[in-house]
């Protein structure tokens, strides 16, 4: 398929495993856009607590989604997120909101209104996408598509940093625990689980720096480029 502005790179894999910041490196050496769809669920998530949405209430649950309006901006690299009109770029990083986007991302409303709004911002391609379902959903077209893990406790080890830098007082036992939960949860739903797409390259990111990762895949990048000729 011929895309406007280059290729598609699809990110996925687990909780903690580096997509963000790998997807931000990859997208900025590359000269791509960077689309970080957990940060669109996690907005959807914040709007539901906010306006005290029940989730067992299917009709309640399509209403919301047809009124939710989620925006990503892109600002030095990096995304500012607004959940109608609502500026939440910080507030959606917290295990509580982790856990209750995790729960909301398996009901089907959410996942049409999200899926729709993904495929409408990267159709042009020129963009790196990174979540559970890009390859094997959203983009199942995709010229390029990774799938990136590393141990639970790797992962359970980053997200306590990230926490801890930002004055969280949560236990390392507890991160480890939630990312175990998140995984069980987002693999195990019925709906666009998290999966390796067929055509993905995997990537196990243990032990390895960013810069081994990025340099990795920005090679891959161009193979594909080459042989796709976007
Ligand atoms: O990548 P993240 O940790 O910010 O994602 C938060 C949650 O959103 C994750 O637990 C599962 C869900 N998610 C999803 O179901 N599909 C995506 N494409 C991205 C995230």
């Amino acid at each position: 398929m011929r895309r406007e502005r280059g290729i598609i790179v699809a990110i996925d894999g687990p909780s903690g495993a580096g997509k963000s910041t790998l997807a931000k490196e990859l997208a900025k050496r590359i000269g791509y856009r960077q689309l970080d769809t957990g940060a669109m669920y996690r907005a959807m998530a914040w709007l539901a607590r906010e306006t005290g949405l029940d989730l067992n209430d299917d009709a309640a649950v399509a209403a919301f989604c047809v009124g939710a309006n989620i925006e990503l901006q892109p600002q030095n690299g990096s995304s500012r997120v607004f959940a109608n009109g609502r500026e939440v770029t910080a507030e959606i990083r917290t295990p509580e909101i982790s856990m209750l986007t995790s729960r909301m991302s398996a009901l089907r409303p959410v996942r049409e209104a999200m899926t729709q709004l993904q495929r409408r911002m990267g159709a042009d391609g020129g963009v790196v996408l990174e979540g559970r379902d890009i390859g094997t959903v959203v983009f199942p077209d995709a010229e390029l598509k990774f799938f990136l893990t590393a141990s639970a406790e790797e992962r359970g080890r980053r997200r306590f940093l990230e926490l801890q830098a930002k004055g969280n007082s949560i236990s390392l036992e507890a991160t480890i625990e939630e990312v175990k939960q998140r995984d069980a949860q987002d693999a195990g739903r019925a709906l666009a689980p998290l999966r390796q797409a067929e055509d993905a390259l995997p990537l196990d990111s243990t032990g390895m720096s960013i810069d081994e990762v990025v340099s990795f895949m920005e090679r891959a990048v161009q193979t594909a480029i080459a042989e796709k000729g976007v």
